[in-house]
């Protein structure tokens, strides 16, 4: 019998290797058939599991993910914030929604530099002044009402019932609750949330909101109006006026999600659906992987000089262009066909030599001169076919640390991803210009990554990440890994990654993600290199639309959890 079953298995796994597959077969991601969820916390993806149970759709469920993530995971879930959706359904139709934060009314080019025009990051990154209006609730209410099937009661109940009742907090946010209560202890308004009278929550001990249970009630009863109107938007304009922050009712009752056409890409035989501005993400992507279609790259140089190299060079130039045109589109012209386009990126390719190029003699390109810890991301596929890509952000982690009084949710700390001041870093090391300036109403450029790659024309793979500037060359290397390297979703998702962003000249690395030798090699092709970092945290669903199984898989680097059924 036991040698059966070892015939079998050699058997098995000989028809496996000549099959010629698609992609390889993966060895321990979960496995669905129906439905699945991936989040960046453990009760939010029950959460949305339960809802894919009950019949909803992925949007009734990505909708009930964002609020339970709000409560859950405060360190980036939010409704203080904003984020980007993309959804492909099981029409075929792609969509991507915007609820990116906005300037407000009264907010100016040079609000966040002293009279000497010095940058006072101080400003940008923390407190009042640092908040963009929130868009979380309208654009989350805004693909519920168009693209889901549930009412809001259902899909914001159990965020709610959290709130009441608490829930255990994890290791790891009772960590980072305690880490940055130096930071929470300028604002009484904080530390009334998130510490027990100034001391530390532990791990496991009940975290309780009514505060927020209250807003989320608002606006399970009064829907958008129950937070840019009414109660809610009084007590978050009381603050602003009482600390002098720049928010008014007019500018959250004015507060607009906004539809969008995602940006298109292709890769070899497989089209990428992605996030067009206010985020930077879909562009640069494209634009990333348009310029490496141009090379060829065996499986085994994975890691290699040669590999690292290329990629690095790519981002360069990506970066320099994502400087100069990338912005709010509904304030600058971004000229997205061109900086998508497969000819822009083969002249790009045609620049990548042997040896590294400084980016101090790289520049943004010119479309005249052309012819022709802390975001966090969630991925929901239902049983119809229905896909939904979330990157949701405060921007840092606990945004700007400050709780708005009484609704004890965080507002961001969005202002600071404007380019405030030509050529100077932001929080990311990312420099800016006029395409990316402070003006009223208009939204700061993102680096969100919310992806779908098709595969004959259905959804194959679901996925993005937080990290700031680093999403987009996260999400690249994902990809890469799987279309062109062959790895099964999990070794993709884990293994490690290497980041450049133009300015600073550097190459940024994860531990064992580059070797000795390899440093070497990069040395002296002139490459500078950098620190050591933990780049991102995906939360990733493959499906294998052919054999109907659906795999997911969290990030090692992050504490999430996949749940399928
Ligand atoms: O929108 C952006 O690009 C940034 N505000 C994202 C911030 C972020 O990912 C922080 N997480 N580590």
């Amino acid at each position: 019998m036991r040698r059966l079953i070892f015939f079998s298995l050699i058997l098995f796994s000989n028809f496996i290797y000549s099959q010629n597959l698609l992609f390889a077969e993966p060895r321990n991601p979960i496995r669905a058939k129906n439905g699945m969820v991936v989040s960046a916390n453990e009760l939010a993806s029950k959460v949305g599991i339960q809802i894919l149970k009950r019949g909803g759709n992925a949007i009734d469920a990505a909708v009930a993910v964002g609020f339970a993530l709000a409560v859950t995971y405060p360190v980036a879930g939010n409704i203080g914030g904003g984020g980007f959706m993309i959804i492909h359904t099981k029409d075929g139709k792609s969509i991507a929604i915007d609820f990116r934060e906005v300037a407000p009314a009264a907010a100016t080019r040079n609000m966040f530099l002293d009279s000497d025009g010095n940058f006072l990051p101080d400003l940008s990154q923390v407190g009042i002044k640092s908040a963009g209006v929130p868009g979380s609730v309208s654009g989350l209410l805004y693909a519920l009402k168009k693209y889901g099937t549930m009412k809001i009661e259902d899909v914001i109940q159990p965020a709610i019932n959290m709130a009441e009742i608490g829930f255990p907090l994890p290791y790891s946010t009772a960590n980072s609750i305690k880490y940055t209560l130096d930071d929470f202890s300028q604002f009484p308004s904080s530390m009334k949330i998130f510490s027990k009278n100034g001391e530390a929550y532990q791990e496991g001990e009940i975290f309780k909101q009514p505060d927020l249970a209250f807003v989320l009630n608002e606006i399970k009863n009064f829907g958008v109006d129950g937070f840019y109107k009414g109660k809610v938007a009084e007590l978050i304009v009381d603050q602003q006026n009482k600390m002098g922050g720049l928010i008014t009712l007019d500018d959250l009752a004015n507060y607009k999600t906004i539809e969008r056409e995602v940006v298109r890409g292709s890769y070899n035989n497989f089209e990428i659906i992605s996030m067009p501005p206010s985020s930077s993400g879909g562009v640069a992507l494209i634009q990333l992987l348009n310029i490496l279609e141009n090379f060829s790259f065996k499986e085994n140089e994975w890691g290699s000089s040669n590999y690292i190299h290329t990629l690095v060079e790519a981002m360069k130039y990506v970066y320099a262009d994502r400087a100069v045109h990338l912005g709010d589109s509904d304030f600058y012209n971004v000229p997205i066909d061109w900086l998508t386009s497969k000819a822009y990126a083969k002249k790009i390719a045609d620049k990548i030599k042997n040896s590294a190029t400084p980016s101090d003699s790289i520049f943004a390109g010119s479309p005249d001169s052309f012819e022709g810890e802390n975001t966090t991301h969630y991925s929901v596929y239902d049983k119809d076919g229905n896909a939904v890509s979330v990157t949701t952000t405060i921007n840092s982690g606990y945004g700007s640390k400050l709780v708005v009084e009484g609704a004890g949710f965080l507002l961001n700390n969005e202002m600071d991803d404007f380019s405030s001041k030509p050529n100077t870093p932001n929080q990311f090391g990312l420099i800016g210009s006029e395409a990316n300036s402070i003006e009223p109403g208009k939204r700061m450029l993102s680096s969100m990554t919310p992806t779908i790659v098709l595969h004959n024309e259905k959804p194959f793979l679901i996925l993005g990440s937080p990290g700031g500037s680093t999403i987009i060359t996260v999400v690249l290397q994902v990809i890469l890994n799987i279309i062109e390297f062959n790895m099964d979703i999990e070794q993709a998702v884990y293994s490690p990654r290497i980041h450049h962003q133009w300015k600073p000249d550097k190459l940024y690395f994860e531990k064992f993600g580059l070797s000795k030798d390899v440093i070497e090699n990069l040395k002296s092709m002139g490459h500078i290199i950098g620190n050591e970092r933990v780049l991102g945290i995906v939360e990733a669903i493959m499906i294998d639309q052919k054999n109907k199984i659906i795999f997911g898989v969290t990030d090692k680097r992050g504490a999430g959890k996949v749940e399928g059924y």
